[in-house]
């Protein structure tokens, strides 16, 4: 078996992704025609071609423009249908999942539409052979007060939800910010987890926020932590993770980080790769495990252990978690 094919087949888990993100072109226009809206392009390859971002700020404007497609459920449910059969192809076995609630209700879309549909896509996940836990994701550029009524939205559906997120612009919308809202879901059993973006104004600072006053369970992106050594450290005695995303990287800031990646790993880290936001970085979850694979040179061992660390700091009971770990190992062993 060769590399790529290794990255292919091994079971593997993303902790890193937004549903929207995941939203191809094509998908776009068809969901466009079902909802009788008008795009301003001539095809979903004139499309693609004229997305154009070399920023978080700047992608993140084609992001949300994006997202005026999904009005109903079904949209929703094909919308996270579409990504796990591409995925499935690609081997992945478990996925936490980012949404962006605001996103949509700011657009007059109800909560319940939105999670309805991703809920229904999750039980067809499973015919496919992925299961999926759900983050609700926060927009840092909104309000606090937004914050606490999403979290109030949420509270319906408190068992369909894993967890809680924060992401959207980080630039003057520190971790500090949202302080309260996170206490809050805390107190209500959510899971916590914080983007710190790469090469983002006041990063350390954030990351330190995330680890020191938040109290997160893992960090999204976070890689700047490299910068210093007391927050390497953190990580790593608190056994805190960090999801990565080479080839997101590669357009938010300066290149994949893939040697920074391979560094925080060897200074024990537990690092792990994901897609982000695919169908605008392309490449989803394997793609990136290849892209880092070939930068950073890892070997199949080292492969093994990033795939490892997925599972070792996601959001799963001991049991499953165990039972996937046992999965990876009893697979490797067959490809000796
Ligand atoms: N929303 C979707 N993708 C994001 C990213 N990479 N960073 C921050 N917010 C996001
Ligand atoms: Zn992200």
């Amino acid at each position: 078996m060769d590399m790529d094919e290794f990255i292919r087949s091994i079971p593997k888990a993303e902790l890193h992704l937004h549903i929207e993100g995941s939203l191809e072109p094509e998908l776009k226009f068809e969901l466009a025609a079902r909802n009788g809206l008008e795009l301003p392009y001539a095809s979903a390859g004139a499309m693609r071609a004229a997305y154009d971002f070399d920023d978080l700020s700047s992608f993140l404007a084609q992001y949300y423009e994006g997202m005026s497609v999904l009005v109903t459920e079904e949209d929703f449910r094909d919308l996270a249908m579409a990504y796990f059969e591409r995925v499935a192809a690609q081997g992945l076995v478990y996925v936490e999942m980012f949404f962006d609630p605001q996103a949509h209700t700011s657009r007059g879309i109800a909560f319940e539409t939105v999670i309805s549909g991703l809920r229904r896509a999750q039980q067809g996940a499973e015919d496919v052979g992925i299961r999926s836990q759900l983050i609700m994701c926060f927009l840092r550029d909104h309000s606090v007060e937004s914050a606490f009524e999403t979290l109030e939205q949420a509270a319906d559906y408190r068992e369909w939800i894993v967890g809680v997120g924060l992401d959207s612009d980080e630039r003057d919308n520190p971790p500090l910010k949202f302080r309260e809202v996170f206490a809050a879901a805390r107190e209500q059993g959510y899971r916590l987890t914080m983007h710190c973006d790469v090469d983002q104004q006041d990063t350390t600072e954030h990351i330190r926020q995330c680890l020191e006053d938040i109290g997160v369970e893992r960090i999204d992106h976070g890689s700047n932590a490299i910068e210093d050594p007391g927050l390497v450290t953190q990580l790593v005695e608190r056994g805190i993770g960090l999801t990565n995303c080479p080839i997101s990287n590669s357009f938010v800031g300066d290149g994949t980080k893939a040697g920074v990646i391979r560094a925080l790993h060897e200074q024990g880290v537990l690092v792990t790769v994901n897609s982000d936001d695919p169908a605008y970085f392309p490449g989803y979850v394997a793609d990136n495990l290849a892209v880092l694979q070939r930068e950073a040179d890892l070997s199949r061992d080292e492969i093994v252990q990033l795939v490892r660390n997925a599972f070792t700091i996601s959001w799963l009971d001991e049991s499953e978690r165990q039972a996937y770990l046992d999965r990876i190992d009893s697979w490797v062993e067959g490809t000796h």
